[in-house]
């Protein structure tokens, strides 16, 4: 009788142990999603539209926020020591594998680890910002995408839509290693078209107003590189240059819509989408950075401001139209 109560009893505290066991198995699991460490640069259209693309990448390769990983998300607000800081929590909250969008905080996120995966973002281009020994083989603990721009053609499409262009002036920011280089191409690409270049670098979006207003009396049209400074002040470059009548190339669509007159641009959101799923890759262990190249978009679509144009005076040639894509604001 006695040992068939102390076999029940056991049977009891041996159920519940099972249980507890599983219960706590359960709960680790729930610990374990993996974190996915976002780092943004700072905030425009083009960037925060590569982030919703990063979430639509994701999802895509199965990895949905909140379910089975946890993005946790950091805005550097342009500020370098900030970008450092909110690096190094990332890294404490253990991330997984961690995305930065945009070079300095690619460049950030870099300095502060080379162990765990790092997914560009949109970079320019990685090799002399240096975070990649070569695009085709990176070598460390990083791989991601390319945003480089088609910048011939966007020089190309400058010149076609105002032939009597003889001179542009490039805009960019002296802290960004992404502007350097494109600057750099554009001005080739500019000089081989037969046009004097200018270039016009600000120290911080303080000086931009006035940079502007300087340019506007000195060149014919200005180029902008997929500089983060400049895309966030895009609306105090469009307000000066309109004051003037002088056309704005940038290198994007989002710059096109917020009052540029035409670019040949990449897709923003699908820089992010294609960010995303490398990140995925990452995630399940079906690639390793050190041997996925760098995934590079190398075509883009025309974008006019139609509005822009008009107000311009700018004749768009029919070969043009029938290939663009036409954006204007309200
Ligand atoms: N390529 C930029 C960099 O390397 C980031 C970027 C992506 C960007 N899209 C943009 C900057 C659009 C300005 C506008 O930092």
């Amino acid at each position: 009788m006695k040992s068939k109560k102390l076999m029940g009893t056991l049977g009891v505290v041996f159920l519940f142990l099972i249980i507890a066991f599983f219960t706590e198995k359960r709960e680790e699991k729930a610990e374990e999603i993996p974190v996915v460490g976002v780092l943004q640069y700072v905030s425009h259209p083009a960037l925060d539209e590569i982030y919703n693309g990063i979430q639509k990448g994701l999802k895509e390769s199965g990895f949905v926020d909140g379910e089975n990983i946890k993005i946790i998300f950091q805005n550097g607000q342009a500020d370098q020591s900030k970008l450092t800081t909110m690096s190094q929590q990332l890294i404490q909250k253990n991330s997984e594998v961690l995305i930065g969008i945009a070079t300095p905080a690619a460049q950030a996120l870099a300095n502060s680890t080379s162990e765990i995966p790092i997914v560009l973002g949109a970079i320019t281009d990685p090799v002399s910002a240096g975070l990649v020994e070569t695009n085709e083989k990176p070598g460390g603990n990083i791989t991601g995408v390319s945003d480089k721009s088609p910048v011939d053609s966007q020089l190309d499409l400058a010149v076609s839509l105002l032939p009597k262009a003889k001179s542009v002036g490039i805009l960019y920011s002296s802290a960004e290693e992404n502007s350097k280089y494109q600057a750099a191409e554009a001005k080739e690409a500019a000089q081989g078209l037969g046009l004097t270049v200018k270039e016009y670098v600000v120290p911080s979006s303080n000086e931009i107003a006035q940079t502007v207003q300087v340019m506007s009396s000195e060149i014919d049209f200005i180029y902008i590189p997929t500089d983060n400074t400049i895309a966030n002040a895009m609306q105090t470059v469009v307000n000066e240059a309109n004051k003037m009548n002088t056309p704005i190339i940038p290198s994007v669509d989002t710059m096109v819509s917020e009052g540029g007159l035409a670019t040949v641009g990449i897709n923003q959101f699908d820089l992010g989408v294609q960010t995303g799923k490398m990140a995925a890759d990452i995630i399940s262990g079906k690639s390793d950075p050190a041997t996925t190249p760098i995934y590079t978009f190398n075509t883009g679509d025309i974008i006019i401001n139609e509005v822009q144009a008009k107000k311009l005076g700018v004749t768009i040639p029919e070969a043009v139209l029938k290939e663009a894509k036409l954006v204007g604001e309200e």
